[in-house]
């Protein structure tokens, strides 16, 4: 099988982030600011993803609103040739700077609704204030004319807000949502309890995607990722692990998906290093798991392999501690039955919410 140029590149541009969602994916160990890639590093990074045969550059966080050149980063990546989409929780964003962000060609906006009123969406986000400073961020989007997608992270606290989401979304002029089921990766790995939706829940939620798919067909596009701990495949992660897209942490390492250093057998090249092409190419990392030779049975011959890639690696790792397995959540998987469990037993859970962290100013020394 002959690799693909990427597609998309996702540059976390930063780890700090003043909210603090319990479900956020960054890493446990977060990258600390004084190893942050600054503006000239993250330029040539541009320029090697466009050369590379990068179309979309997400340029996310962390808040990447928190970076103070998040402007002069814009108008690189578009005069590299890049579509620019930043996506944010609007915290950090003025209505200057967002003018100042259209005038360097910034090409669409991702915003993140952590609830659909100010009680939910403040503890959520850890962040008094933050609902209402998001709504008027919201209205300067529409008055500059940016094409917007709202991002709706569901759990089991706020997925009843989900018809509401969707009336929201179309208030703001939005084209698209997206409605993001809590995928438990990095920190949000600790919120299982706290947050798992209901296997009802779950249900429900799918019903209501499908009903407004028809009723607001041609007005607003709805993307879903459904409650996958309670589904019978797994998601295809990262449109296949070193197929479609690359990850580039605050630090410059480059990943195959963001949650890949927690695959402790995987060692990451640093754009620092190493041209990015023969990174993608030739890293270490991205041949761990490409294609389907790496396969172990029932994956290896199964007729879905080339549709799903044997799920997601990084969820292999997190509950079996194997990151070759097959991921649990498939019904071919002999822990399949064992997860739907463990599922709702998180579920039934009164955990309380356990917020993200901000990252370390300096490095930690290594051990
Ligand atoms: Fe996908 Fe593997 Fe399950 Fe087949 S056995 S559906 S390839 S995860
Ligand atoms: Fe890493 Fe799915 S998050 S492969």
């Amino acid at each position: 099988m002959t690799t693909p140029p990427p597609i998309a590149m996702l540059a976390e541009l930063t780890h700090r982030c003043p909210l603090s969602c319990p479900y956020c994916s960054n890493p446990a160990q977060m990258a600390s600011v004084d190893a942050e890639l600054q503006t000239d590093e993250w330029a040539r990074v541009f320029n090697e993803a466009a050369e590379l045969g990068v179309l979309q550059l997400h340029l996310s966080g962390g808040e990447p609103a928190s970076r103070r050149d998040l402007v002069e980063l814009v108008r690189a990546a578009r005069d590299a040739g890049l579509y620019t989409n930043l996506i944010t929780s609007g915290i950090g964003l003025t209505e200057k700077r967002l003018h100042a962000l259209d005038a360097a060609g910034l090409d669409h906006i991702q915003l993140s609704l952590q609830g659909t009123t100010p009680e939910m969406a403040d503890e959520i986000g850890g962040y008094k204030g933050g609902f209402d400073r998001k709504m008027m961020v919201a209205g300067w989007i529409k008055e500059i004319g940016f094409p917007l997608t709202l991002n709706a992270v569901l759990h089991r606290k706020n997925l009843h807000q989900l018809p509401r989401a969707l009336e929201i979304a179309q208030e703001m002029g939005a084209r698209r949502i997206e409605v993001a089921t809590v995928q438990f990766h990095g920190w949000a790995l600790q919120n299982r309890d706290a947050l798992m939706p209901t296997r009802e829940q779950a249900i429900e939620a799918t019903r209501i995607v499908t009903e407004a798919r028809t009723a607001l067909k041609g007005t607003l596009v709805i993307d879903y990722v459904p409650a996958d701990y309670h589904s019978d495949y797994p998601k295809r992660c990262m449109g296949g692990w070193g197929q479609v897209g690359l990850n580039v942490a605050p630090d410059g390492e480059v990943l195959p998906c963001h949650a890949a250093q927690s695959i402790p057998h995987l060692t990451f090249d640093n754009v620092r290093d190493k041209a990015l092409k023969d990174i993608w190419y030739a890293g270490a990392a991205f041949d761990a798991y490409r294609g389907t030779d790496w396969m172990p049975e029932p994956c290896a011959s199964c007729d879905r392999k080339l549709k799903d890639f044997g799920g997601c690696r990084c969820q292999a790792m997190a509950l079996l501690g194997d990151p070759n397995a097959t991921d649990p959540v498939c019904v071919k998987s002999p822990h399949h039955i064992d997860l739907q469990a463990r599922a709702d037993a998180h579920a039934r859970s009164d955990a309380p919410l356990v917020y993200r962290p901000q990252p370390p100013k300096v490095a930690e020394p290594a051990q």
